[in-house]
């Protein structure tokens, strides 16, 4: 099939974390024209019920694939792809890229067996991470935290607020309370917002490596668009909301990721 040099690559989430999926595929694909979808109505997803995020997620984005008709979508949400990816597969007719923990690379890099997956509660409870711990960390020790106030911090901190290092030490602070003897030495950011807090992460968990699967995804995204046609010159990126109208200073900071232009849904 033919694609349109100005297809967009559509990515998805309830708010800012997705711009950590985005992020790497723009540094792999510089000229891609690039949708970023905030369901800030709906934020945060990590304590919506499965029944929620199955029904609203493959809805809104088939409205959103009708209005921007993107050559492939990205839900670079680990709640929303945990929950909703078959789903959303099944109702849409382009490629769809999922984000899932990435406990595969995380017990591959461990070496002491006890590895830590850091979420929303939504994700840390679905049956899709059991499956990906059995099959992938069999022989490790998998701790697992649901972290509504990381969602949030993240959020804070592309919102241009300062981020008090105490707050993202007290969130993880449950996940370091589980381990007892061996030491965690690999965490799993389940969740895209996570990397935001990258730095916060690391000083809070010392000696811990964190893996996410952005980079992995890019990686993905250039596979399945190889050979496909893009624009002479890189395009202006859309930002768009189901919720109130940005702040200035998060637009701002949606310029830095190339997204200069805000609509609403
Ligand atoms: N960024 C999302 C994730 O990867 C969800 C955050 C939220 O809305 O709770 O799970």
């Amino acid at each position: 099939m033919m694609v349109d040099p100005a297809a967009p690559i559509l990515f998805f989430d309830s708010g800012v974390g997705g711009l950590s999926v985005l992020q790497p595929t723009r540094e792999l694909l510089p000229h891609a024209p690039l949708v970023y979808a905030a369901d800030s109505a709906a934020y945060p997803y990590g304590t919506r019920t499965e029944q929620e995020i199955a029904a609203r997620v493959p809805a809104l984005l088939g409205r959103l694939v009708e209005r921007h008709r993107p050559r492939l979508a990205v839900i670079a949400c680990n709640t929303a792809s945990t929950i909703a990816l078959d789903h959303v597969r099944a109702a849409l007719e382009i490629p769809v890229v999922g984000t899932v923990p990435a406990i595969k690379p995380a017990a591959e890099q461990s070496r002491t067996r006890v590895i830590g997956v850091l979420g929303t509660p939504a994700t840390v409870r679905q049956p899709y991470v059991d499956d990906l711990a059995e099959r992938f960390a069999g022989d490790c020790q998998v701790l697992r935290h649901g972290s509504v106030e990381l969602v949030a911090l993240a959020e804070r901190k592309l919102a241009g607020e300062d981020i008090a290092q105490a707050e993202v030490a007290a969130a993880v602070r449950p996940l370091l309370d589980q381990t007892a003897g061996t030491p965690m030495d690999v965490v799993v950011l389940a969740c895209t917002h996570f990397p935001l807090l990258a730095e916060g992460l690391a000083q809070a968990l010392p000696g811990v490596a964190q893996v996410d699967g952005g980079a992995g995804i890019a990686r993905r995204i250039a596979y399945l668009t190889r050979g496909q046609p893009w624009p002479v010159q890189p395009s202006e990126g859309i930002a768009i909301f189901t919720g109130p109208a940005p702040t200035e200073r998060l637009v701002g900071a949606l310029g830095n990721y190339g997204l200069h232009r805000i609509e609403h849904l």
